[in-house]
């Protein structure tokens, strides 16, 4: 038997290139995907998954910040980079060195972009059609941006594009009247439209409307086979890549009355044995989780009992177990029939499975597999 690890995500990269191949059966004919990798790939590490999507199809990649864009190239990562987020005057140099593209919103940053490199930065105007953050919401601001880049020898004019703000609410009626905004805006561009990148999608959008694909979707936690709207991403074809792996350290008899872990938030009411596994807030398995959530130890969901600690938390096991010292615990994943999905870890630590997954610390080695 190999030796258990303390605390290990293991990603399996076959899974995000087929969920990229998934995605890019659902897009328009022309519509290419873009792979987020922001944020470390949502936890899952950024070059891996970004060569990952690449094999899957996708054409473009994209982060939030100047510094991840310079990390994917000199990890070797060659194609199209679009850095999303906003940027200082260093950060812009940063981007611009790393042959990224860059977005902007008004003019005076369009003017600062610096240039006299290779190649003139590539900008994408961004239109804010109703997600209140980056981006313009003046119609004729976004339309004198495109016509300055447009005659600016400095610059290129790449795209033109917008992000929904309630793609993963269904039903709700602001994404439809975000997507129509931005489809007259388009509408206005005549010719022009033909030599730019038009994107609007995250990857609920993506699934939600094939109206909004225009010439390229930006899919993040899809690609990582989570699932946009918090539910079961089985069903929506998509396959998680990241399970979260730790070991029983320690099997302990308790007699009714004694507790386990700080506060003594939880008490044995019978006898029973509680197991210890090495994993805690320290590595992003958040304190909200005391008393609240499951383990996978010998195929059997086991109740978390007791605080959540920096580097531990324990679980029940019942009056007779066989679970021993050095056994396997699943946090996230399968194990014999039994599954957690990072959806339902998500929804008991009150947040979405983006940030479970952001949150796993760099304490947890990240293992990647095919
Ligand atoms: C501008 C922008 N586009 C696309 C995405 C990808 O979103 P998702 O992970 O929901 O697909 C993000 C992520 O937050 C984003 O900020």
């Amino acid at each position: 038997m190999t030796s258990p690890e303390r605390a290990v995500a293991r990603v399996r990269l076959d899974a995000i290139r087929r969920n990229c191949e998934h995605l890019r059966l659902l897009l328009g004919d022309d519509a290419q995907l873009c792979a987020v990798v922001k944020a470390d790939g949502y936890g899952h590490g950024a070059p891996e998954s970004a060569r990952a999507a690449q094999e899957g199809g996708a054409t473009w990649l994209a982060v939030a910040t100047a510094d991840e864009a310079a990390e994917l190239r000199r990890e070797g990562l060659d194609g199209r980079v679009l850095v999303m987020g906003a940027l200082t005057a260093a950060d812009t140099r940063t981007a611009v060195d790393a042959e990224a593209d860059v977005v902007v919103w008004d003019a005076r940053f369009l003017d600062s972009i610096p240039t006299g490199g290779a190649h003139p930065p590539r900008v994408h105007v961004k239109l804010d059609t109703g997600m209140g953050r980056l981006g313009t919401k003046d119609p004729g601001e976004a339309r004198a941006l495109i016509e300055r880049a447009d005659s600016d020898p400095g610059v290129e004019l790449a795209g033109l594009m917008t992000h929904f703000a309630t793609a993963d609410v269904l039903g709700d009626l602001h994404f439809p009247a975000q997507l129509e905004r931005f489809r007259a805006f388009v509408a206005e561009l005549g010719d022009r439209r033909e030599d730019i990148f038009v994107h609007a999608a995250n990857s609920a959008a993506t699934f939600r409307d094939r109206a909004c694909h225009f010439d390229m979707v930006r899919c993040g936690v899809a690609i990582y086979g989570l699932d946009p709207f918090q539910e079961d991403p089985g069903p929506r074809g998509l396959d998680p890549a990241l399970g979260l792996v730790s070991y029983v350290a320690a099997v302990k008899r308790f007699e009714p009355g004694e507790s386990a872990g700080y506060g003594r938030r939880w008490t044995a009411s019978e006898p029973t044995f509680v197991a210890t596994i090495p994993i805690g807030y320290g590595d992003g398995w958040r304190r909200a989780l005391t008393n609240d959530c499951d383990v996978l130890v010998r195929g059997r969901r086991r109740a978390l009992v007791g605080t959540v600690s920096m580097d531990n938390l324990t679980v029940d096991l019942g009056p007779d177990t066989d679970v021993q010292a050095g056994d396997l615990a699943v946090l996230i994943g399968v194990q014999g029939e039994e599954r957690i999905l990072c959806e339902e870890v998500a929804a008991r630590m009150d947040t979405i499975n983006y940030e479970v997954t952001c949150g796993l610390s760099a304490r947890v080695t990240r293992r990647h597999e095919r």
